[in-house]
């Protein structure tokens, strides 16, 4: 499987650096191939831009924008590992997605007048990081608010399926052995993941 893995972390050293180094060792060892776009050491400009809107409403999609277009393309599933910031994702994330999933490459409107997601049969794993415990998260709404944002209001949006969803609660404040168990665990999704998938393309002659 093609795997694009896109990380919104500026610091590589941080606990999310951590996620994104098991991510990427579960999936080279499963013998995916992988892509990481990392968005802050790249200088991934997040801007959508008055240039950006006019040639996208005129058919051009600017250089930057359809790089990345090509590799969500040429992914079968994709990555997004970030921590929480003000109930959300970096604004270097949110700006990928409004640059990168453009009208006419990520959804359209139909003749009926509907909207139509594109990405069609992609598989997306989300993985995010938070100060808050799992008791916060839940009476607080950041759940459901990364819920109707991220997870349906985009990804469904888009036409993602089987996207899956895990937050690590408490980062900053819980020992390193619990961080070292949520390393685990992030491992044992993604080796589920991989299985899954291995099946699924096993039963297409000439894939896999
Ligand atoms: C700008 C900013 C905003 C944050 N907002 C939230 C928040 O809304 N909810 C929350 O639980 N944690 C919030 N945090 C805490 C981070 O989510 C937490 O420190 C991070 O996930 C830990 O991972 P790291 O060590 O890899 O940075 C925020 C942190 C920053 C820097």
């Amino acid at each position: 499987m093609k795997v694009l893995i896109v990380f919104s972390h500026p610091n590589p050293n941080s606990f999310n650096g951590a996620v994104l180094k098991v991510v990427n060792e579960t999936l080279k060892s499963n013998n995916h191939e992988i892509k990481v776009k990392d968005l802050y050491r790249t200088n991934w400009d997040p801007r959508l831009t008055v240039g950006d809107l006019e040639k996208l409403y005129s058919g051009t999609v600017p250089e930057d924008i359809k790089k990345e277009q090509e590799t969500v393309e040429w992914a079968d599933m994709v990555v997004f590992i970030y921590p929480i910031w003000w109930f959300e994702q970096p604004a270097m994330l949110k700006g990928w997605i409004d640059r990168v999933f453009s009208h006419g490459f990520a959804y359209r409107q139909t003749d009926q007048g509907m909207v139509e997601g594109l990405l069609k049969g992609k598989k997306a794993v989300v993985i995010t990081t938070s100060g808050a415990n799992e008791e916060n998260m839940r009476q607080n709404g950041i759940l459901d608010a990364i819920m109707t944002c991220m997870v349906n209001g985009t990804l469904g949006f888009c036409g993602f399926q089987d996207i899956v969803y895990k937050n690590l609660y408490s980062v900053p404040s819980v020992s390193d052995s619990e961080r070292q168990e949520m390393l685990e665990e992030v491992k044992n999704i993604l080796e589920g993941i991989g299985g899954k998938l291995r099946q699924e393309t096993a039963a297409v002659p000439g894939r896999g």
